[in-house]
């Protein structure tokens, strides 16, 4: 209705809760022609607390109803991130095809008294489809091996071996584990390049999952793995690894990519047990250096765009490409299109509070795109020197932490050639695609009134093909 959901910010077509704090999406998982979201949620204010689990389930991935909470805190502790597998051979006795979440259990008594060994791995399973939840009466079933920041299990069936396999973050590293039943689990090995990006920040929320590459018969191994801090432009971002993994070891075969290059985009992992192994990922459209003080009353924080992956490869290197799901363009009504667009283009009285503009460069090598609003307030884009880079110091609200404007973002191209832009935006955010999702940068911004100019510059004066302007449809 439209009372609902109208508060300054609030985004119209990106999942987020009807009030309160969310973080990471938990619990992703597909049954019965229902996708499930479960996530991070604190339902007593609009910062992060005692951690439970909401829900919330969707037929097409893009609305949403929301269900009533489906973990709360115990005695064991609150409830972390993690993952949601359908038990198909009733390996646990919870039942045939009972949904099984796999948490953490976060003990905040032992960590305010400084004490290490405050995680574990619980257990609680659903027999109606997501709608009732009964915590296993053997937790944890994986207890803390003595280590401080031991979480976050996402959990797989894996066929090679016909067991569960487990990745779990672990200070700065991910542990692999199997097990017959979800309630024993085997150490298997540890996964940490000797390579690696030296000094990131705690590893949190993996994923891990075959996938073919595209347009051949190979199968390559993602590895995922988001970190809290110090991601290329601060704060949390997410990375992948491309590798093989046997059911025991994880070995990369080229160094890791990062994800997304832009500030918002966090602990993202992929649906289980899709239909047709679509990976299907969904993030959280935030960053911990300032969430908690973005300004938005009533709820914070939203998730990204469901994005479909893809595995590609030039014959070297393998790349993970985002595409937003194609249902997507359900949403959309054209507003404007033109074939040839001369540059330096300008367009005004647009609503671009939700709308989706595309175009083709034919390889334009600078360009500078800007969102602005009649206050003077502008988000622009700018391709240069081989790197985008993004600029919300005059965006609009910028100083509610210090952290959140003070520097552009880059994100290095990697020598392409930019052939294709796509921008996705929503009251607060914009999500950047590039050359069919190969390249992502989402952002949020905050301005006093909605930007409504688009301008586009390229260098040359160089024409661009295709500009779409459309607008989005709300989902609530
Ligand atoms: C990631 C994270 C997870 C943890 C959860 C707590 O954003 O820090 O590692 O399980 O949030 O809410």
């Amino acid at each position: 209705s439209a009372a609902y959901y109208n508060e300054p910010y609030r985004p119209q077509f990106h999942f987020t809760p009807e009030a309160h704090w969310m973080n990471d999406p938990n619990g992703l998982v597909y049954l019965n022609g229902k996708y499930h979201l479960f996530y991070q949620y604190y339902p007593e204010g609009t910062v992060w607390g005692p951690m439970h689990w909401g829900h919330a389930e969707s037929t097409d991935l893009l609305h949403w109803k929301h269900l009533p909470i489906a973990l709360y805190p115990d005695k064991l502790g609150m409830i972390f991130s993690g993952s949601a597998v359908i038990d198909k051979e009733n390996t646990a006795g919870f039942g045939k095809n009972a949904m099984v979440a796999i948490f953490t259990y976060h003990d905040d008594e032992i960590w305010k008294a400084g004490k290490k060994n405050t995680e574990s791995q619980g257990l609680a399973y659903s027999v109606d489809e997501g709608k009732t939840w009964t915590k296993h009466n053997g937790n944890p079933v994986l207890n803390n091996s003595g280590e401080q920041d031991f979480r976050d299990p996402k959990v797989f069936w894996n066929e090679t071996i016909s067991k569960w396999n487990m990745v779990l973050a672990v200070g700065d590293k991910i542990k692999i584990f199997s097990s017959a039943n979800l309630k024993e689990w085997q150490f298997e090995s540890d996964f940490k390049p000797d390579d690696d990006v030296q000094n990131l920040g705690v590893w949190e929320c993996p994923d891990l999952f075959p996938m073919k590459v595209k347009g051949s018969a190979e199968t390559k191994w993602v590895m995922i793995v988001n970190h809290g801090d110090k991601a290329p432009n601060g704060g949390s971002g997410t990375r992948y690894f491309i590798g093989n993994f046997d059911g025991k070891k994880f070995i990369n075969s080229q160094k890791s990519l990062w994800m997304d290059s832009g500030t918002d985009f966090y602990a993202a992992v992929t649906f289980s047990n899709v239909p047709n192994d679509k990976k299907i990922l969904l993030g959280w459209m935030s960053n911990w250096l300032y969430a908690t003080k973005v300004p938005t009353e009533v709820w914070r924080s939203a998730m990204t765009l469901p994005r479909e992956l893809e595995l590609t490869t030039n014959g070297y290197f393998y790349f993970l490409n985002q595409k937003m799901i194609p249902q997507f363009s359900s949403l959309l009504s054209p507003v404007f299109e033109s074939k040839e667009v001369k540059t330096p283009f300008e367009k005004e009285a647009l609503n671009l509070s939700q709308a989706q503009i595309t175009f083709e460069t034919n390889g334009v090598s600078d360009a500078i795109i800007s969102l602005s609003n009649n206050n003077g307030e502008v988000f622009t884009i700018t391709l240069s020197g081989g790197n985008l880079v993004t600029d919300r110091s005059n965006s609009g609200k910028i100083d509610f932490n210090e952290n959140f404007a003070n520097k552009p973002q880059v994100m290095p191209l990697a020598g392409d050639k930019i052939t294709n832009v796509q921008l996705i935006l929503d009251k607060s955010s914009i999500e950047i695609l590039l050359n069919n999702g190969k390249y992502s940068m989402t952002n949020l911004f905050f301005p006093n009134e909605d930007y409504s100019v688009l301008s586009i510059i390229t260098n040359e004066n160089k024409p661009i093909q295709n500009l779409k302007i459309s607008s989005v449809k709300r989902i609530w």
